[in-house]
């Protein structure tokens, strides 16, 4: 089994967690999320790309993992990098699906829902400018869709007026002007894909879900006997020292004292045993 520890603000990153098992069931997973600067979306970039990989070294000084899976498009747009020079696991990270949205767009027009942060990097313009050369981009940038999936998940109402008060700068263009597929920029839209779709029933709605599903299961496919994290808690156990601690099946926040017991039972539902308190000293 491999050890795959899955980050994102909140429980959006739970649809990439879904998408990766789906692919690939030899997985034993832990999931952080930053509960305690939840949203992400409307933080400063040098914030995001600090917090994020301060907190998935700190999981991994404590826990072994063979790989990370960054399932929040908001801070891999930011945090690739810095989080890759700092850790030996690979790093699989989350960005909008613009690339695939450009070829199945008839109308050449995408529209790309994300967070205020995603929509604004350099790397999503990038994205835009190396992948959908020809296309016309409409972009959103919302944290109100942020909250409603967390709502919906913990199990309350969503209402449909929100959603479509969130998508009225495209509802309300010409039928023609209309982007024909949307990208859900962000791991938490895919829990609203249905309210999405009753919305905007014409559009196609991608993710960037099962790509990296695929991408996680070829990774880990080529990692030579399982790889390092099973032989060092293997040779920790044989020389009789604890090692580092087991975090399979496990959630971690970063603030249990706000933590809901709604939150609580979205990752029990999920499969995730306890939820913890990750310690940063
Ligand atoms: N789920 C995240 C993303 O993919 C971030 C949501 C947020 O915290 O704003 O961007």
């Amino acid at each position: 089994m491999f050890k795959v520890l899955f980050f994102d603000s909140g429980v959006g990153g739970l649809s990439v967690y879904c998408d990766v098992m789906a692919e690939c069931s030899e997985i034993e997973p832990c999931f952080l999320f930053d509960n305690a600067f939840f949203p992400y979306g409307d933080k400063p970039s040098e914030f995001i790309r600090d917090r994020v990989t301060s907190l998935i070294c700190r999981m991994t000084e404590l826990y072994h993992f063979d790989m990370t899976v960054v399932a929040c498009n908001t801070a891999s747009t930011i945090a690739l990098d810095a989080l890759r020079s700092k850790i030996s696991i690979p790093v699989v990270g989350v960005v909008p699906a613009i690339k695939p949205a450009a070829r199945l767009t008839k109308k050449k027009i995408i529209g790309l829902l994300a967070t205020p942060g995603t929509v604004a990097r350099s790397y999503t313009h990038d994205l835009i400018r190396d992948f959908a050369l020809g296309t016309q981009v409409l972009s959103i940038g919302t944290t109100e869709l942020v909250r409603i999936a967390e709502d919906k998940l913990a199990g309350l109402a969503v209402s449909l007026d929100e959603i479509a008060e969130v998508l009225a700068p495209w509802t309300e263009l010409p039928e023609r002007q209309m982007p024909d597929v949307i990208v859900l920029g962000c791991t938490h839209f895919p829990h609203l894909k249905n309210e999405i779709h009753e919305v905007m029933p014409e559009a196609m709605l991608i993710d960037s879900g099962r790509a990296i599903g695929r991408r996680v299961k070829s990774l880990l496919s080529a990692m030579p006997q399982h790889e390092i994290a099973n032989s060092e808690a293997a040779a920790a156990i044989a020389e009789g020292s604890s090692g580092k601690a087991f975090a399979g099946g496990m959630a971690f926040c970063t603030d249990m004292s706000i933590l809901s017991e709604r939150n609580k039972l979205v990752f029990n539902r999920f499969g995730f045993a306890e939820c913890r308190e990750l310690c940063m000293q």
